[in-house]
């Protein structure tokens, strides 16, 4: 495994690898490091489905709102690298601040009405730095597909418009949100939670299973605004939890739906803050 902490050396190492085999697959993996096994299934789908995989570890200051985690986003280099090296990857890149921002950036991609709701109202600015932080990571390792987690599953919307509008030659692949054994979707935030908000914090999972059993067992009347007050009654049972949103909207489209009979696929999306950390969950139902 290499790492490397350069653009020009991934660049390099990149080139080198397809000029050795000129039908290289290279698949990229994104992060901003603190690695779990949400990471790590990104990697192993990486691996099964490329022949060189990338994984970037940057914690990108542009996607930070002032008053954010920013500082004390949760760092551990060394697991990292060992969590990189057991899910096979080959190219490790570790750039730092000023490698990806040598002067502050005059250029920002901004994506519009995926955007608008959910984090994007929540953290004003904050698709902007993701999407402008991927699209410089797609052109320093030009892969052929890049890896996304679904516990994300506004920023994967965001992506692929954003893709589809500019013609990138990036394929994106989503992936299922890997949760620990009590159902909490695993998160590198989650370490800051106290034992009782932790405790408390399965609630989320639980809400978007109940509400998945409303809909299964619905005859056709359930109403979106009735499951979502459903899933806010059900948070509200827990005294800790402080819901930022709680919303249902058809997906990717991130469109508001009344009807939900007549939407292919729609997202129950839930940001709760617990103390001061704020988790992220969510669902994607399709008929
Ligand atoms: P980060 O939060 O480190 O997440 C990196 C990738 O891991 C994202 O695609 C995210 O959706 C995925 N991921 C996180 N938790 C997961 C889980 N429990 N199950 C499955 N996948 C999970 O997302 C970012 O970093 C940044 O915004 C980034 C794309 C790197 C741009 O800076």
């Amino acid at each position: 495994m290499q790492i490397l902490h350069r653009i020009q050396d991934v660049r390099e190492a990149v080139k080198t690898a397809r000029a050795e085999n000129s039908g290289l697959k290279v698949g990229f993996v994104p992060t901003m490091g603190y690695l779990h096994k949400g990471h790590a299934s990104l990697l192993e789908a990486a691996r099964e489905q490329s022949d060189l995989v990338v994984l970037s570890i940057f914690v990108n200051p542009l996607q930070f709102g002032p008053n954010e985690d920013l500082s004390r986003y949760p760092r551990d280099q060394e697991r990292d690298l060992a969590v990189a090296r057991a899910a096979g990857t080959d190219i490790v890149f570790f750039p730092s601040v000023e490698e990806m921002y040598p002067q502050p950036t005059k250029t920002v991609v901004s994506v519009s009405e995926v955007t608008e709701r959910l984090c994007g109202a929540a953290r004003p600015g904050h698709f902007d730095g993701v999407a402008t932080v991927v699209t410089k990571l797609f052109n320093i390792v030009q892969p052929d597909q890049a890896y996304f987690g679904l516990k994300d599953a506004q920023q994967i919307a965001v992506i692929q418009q954003m893709v589809d509008d500019l013609n990138t030659p990036v394929g994106i692949v989503p992936c299922p949100i890997v949760r620990e054994e009590d159902g909490l979707a695993m998160s590198s935030r989650n370490v800051y939670l106290q034992p009782e908000e932790r405790k408390q914090a399965l609630v989320l999972s639980a809400a978007l299973r109940m509400a998945e059993g409303l809909v299964q067992s619905d005859s056709g009347s359930l109403q979106a605004e009735e499951l979502r007050q459903a899933v806010i009654d059900h948070i509200r049972q827990s005294p800790l939890a402080d819901i930022d949103y709680a919303d249902i909207l058809a997906y990717p489209s991130l469109v508001p739906v009344t009807d939900l009979r007549s939407t292919p696929a729609f997202i129950i999306a839930l940001a709760v803050k617990f103390g001061k950390t704020r988790l992220i969950d969510n669902i994607i139902i399709r008929k």
